[in-house]
């Protein structure tokens, strides 16, 4: 993993550039040298850092790819996408997001009356609002009022109860009215851990019965001129195209046959999300097996097959994606803390004048290891460490000693490690880069910022902003700052083979970048340990080679969030006033002094700051 698998997941948005991960463009601006400058306000602990250009670079890609496509099937149907906002709703991306897509007429998804709401205030006026998820009355007034308002809205109904509701308010209502989508339950799903939205016991959708009792409702209520949409959503990260083809056929003839029973308004297939990331590192893991382009080509493609087939007219198509367009926009980077075998190091070690020939034997072997004799000599310091604990039991050694040899025998493991590599032949060498695996103490929170690592194993990559042009020797593990030992990213061999350098915190920083974190993470992530969003800033790149850093707005104090809790902030500092107070363990002097201490901590973030 010399290059971390960049050219893996990476998709062409960083390069590494002396020894640097830097963006990839002309003048390649180090993330580092980001990272400095937000810091050099004083801001410690962890940073997301926001890249607006990779999300138009995403879309971009969409757009140009379904047009492509389109032209090269002479399909006659629109191509529409809308931004799924359940994926990502801060502000830091949704503002960008919604200002970048304004020349596509890109729209945006809504799945609650919160996102509706906020779709119908920042969604580009005349773009497209689809609407998603369970609906209550309530829900259905306001899609109603987004249509009163001029929005271009599709409620999807995802139960006959819902139609009933839509039935029921648009005669309360005036007009316009919003257009009515039906999600139908196909018998085909996706693959991999978020399959369970397609299937026929999925959550949502209608089943052929129930839809055709939604076209009887609808022309009996005079609403079948409103029905304009179906829709349906196999799961996210599709990873293989198959399953997609598949309900691409299943839907298609869903639609013909809908057309065919009087439904004339209805014109768009909206194929939901699912357009699959590259999380992995190691070649042999990925997971995509198709390009964007492929999904284009196939979605045109067989939706076209069908309306010639069944002699309907070529639908519109919707997609929904999320992941695809917000994954790669956002960075996390966080500064390890500590490392918590650095007492494992060459200073440690306190030879005696006369040492027992064990540990002198060690020393020897780790002054001459070299590429010819590593294997040998790793083996040595093995089996002498076993005879060094054997003679401690027996009181020929005593602790001093055994620190040496044991200080000695880490030190000759990770030479070796280093002199022989990573050989994917040997197990012995992977026990060993497992049992000598360094931890790093990483200021960020897994359960804030890497939920579906912890709720799912979803990989993302890690990797060193700096010193790329070093090999990395130490087999790594991540510890998180949480009081929990899930907060860890484990060293696997197979799965993770995660090196990083040997840093000396006390003198040097190292931080490490968690990349293909934009969608999903940081709105799942957990307050654990009260534990809050980290700091963000959203990057600018300039014409002139430099960047920008704009909106940079700080992790939340520790009041904020305990306000969120519904704590009584007030009741809270007072309580800790009267008790500093009421204290006769220190003077007035000091009780002042410990006053404003407290007060600064409680506005402060809780993230670590003495090092990182
Ligand atoms: C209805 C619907 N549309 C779109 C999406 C977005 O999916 P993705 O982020 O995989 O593109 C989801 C996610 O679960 C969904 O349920």
């Amino acid at each position: 993993m010399k290059d971390y698998g960049l050219s893996v997941w990476g998709n062409s948005n960083f390069i590494i550039d002396n020894g640097k991960v830097c963006i990839n463009s002309d003048f390649k601006p180090a993330l580092i040298d980001m990272v400095n400058e937000i810091r050099s306000d004083g801001i410690r602990g962890p940073l997301l850092l926001r890249f607006p250009h990779l999300i138009k670079k995403q879309i971009v890609e969409i757009y140009s790819n379904f047009e492509r496509a389109k032209k090269e099937f002479d399909y006659k149907g629109e191509f529409n996408a809308v931004y799924p906002l359940k994926v990502n709703q801060y502000p830091g991306f949704v503002r960008n997001l919604v200002h970048i897509g304004k020349p596509y007429n890109y729209g945006l998804e809504a799945g609650s009356k919160a996102e509706l709401l906020l779709a119908m205030a920042y969604n580009n006026f005349g773009s497209p609002i689809t609407v998603n998820g369970f609906k209550d009355k309530e829900l259905i007034n306001i899609g109603f009022i987004a249509a009163e308002m001029g929005h271009n809205i599709t409620l999807t109904i995802e139960g006959l109860n819902e139609l009933k509701a839509i039935i029921q308010t648009a005669k309360e209502r005036f007009s316009p009215k919003p257009n009515i989508g039906l999600r139908i339950r196909l018998h085909s799903s996706g693959t991999g851990v978020w399959a369970k939205s397609g299937g026929i016991n999925a959550k949502f959708g209608l089943t052929s019965t129930e839809l055709l009792e939604a076209i009887n409702m609808l022309k009996s209520a005079k609403l079948l001129d409103k029905f304009t949409m179906i829709h349906f959503h196999i799961g996210s990260q599709i990873s293989e195209i198959h399953p997609l083809k598949k309900a691409l056929t299943e839907a298609g003839n869903i639609y013909a046959e809908l057309r065919k029973l009087g439904a004339k308004n209805l014109k768009a297939i909206n194929l939901g999300g699912g357009l699959a990331v590259e999380y992995s590192q190691v070649q042999q893991n990925v997971t995509r097996n198709y390009t964007l382009r492929e999904y284009a080509n196939d979605v045109v493609f067989l939706l076209k097959t069908i309306a010639d087939q069944k002699n309907v007219t070529e639908p519109d198509i919707f997609i929904e994606s999320g992941r695809f367009v917000a994954a790669s926009h956002a960075v996390l980077v966080a500064p390890v803390l500590e490392l918590f075998s650095q007492e494992y190091t060459e200073g440690k070690l306190n030879l005696k004048k006369e040492n027992p020939p064990l540990v002198t034997e060690l020393y020897d072997l780790y002054t001459s290891i070299k590429p010819s004799n590593a294997l040998e000599y790793l083996h040595d310091a093995i089996s002498h460490m076993e005879s060094v604990l054997t003679l401690f039991d027996l009181g020929y050694v005593d602790l001093h000693d055994r620190s040496n040899a044991e200080i000695l025998v880490h030190l000759i493991m990770k030479k070796a490690i280093s002199i022989l590599g990573v050989k994917e032949s040997s197990n012995e060498l992977q026990r060993i880069q497992t049992d000598v695996q360094e931890r790093y103490l990483v200021n960020f929170s897994l359960f804030q910022s890497l939920p579906d690592f912890w709720g799912l194993g979803q990989h993302f990559p890690v990797m060193p902003l700096e010193r790329l042009d070093e090999r990395p020797t130490r087999s790594a593990s991540i510890w998180d700052i949480t009081c929990d030992s899930d907060g860890e990213i484990s060293f696997d061999s197979d799965t993770n083979p995660l090196f990083l350098h040997d840093v000396d915190v006390e003198k040097e920083n190292y931080f490490l970048g968690f990349f293909l974190v934009g969608a999903y993470q940081e709105v799942l992530g957990m307050s654990h340990n009260l534990f809050t969003h980290p700091t963000e800033a959203t990057i600018i790149l300039k014409d002139n080679g430099g960047f920008k850093i704009k909106n940079l707005l700080e992790s939340q104090s520790v009041i904020d969030i305990l306000d969120d809790m519904d704590y009584d902030v007030y009741e809270l500092r007072d309580t800790l006033n009267s008790r500093i107070e009421e204290s006769n363990l220190v003077d007035e002097k000091q009780k002042k002094q410990i006053l404003g201490e407290l007060y600064l901590f409680l506005n402060d973030n809780g993230y670590l700051k003495t090092i990182g």
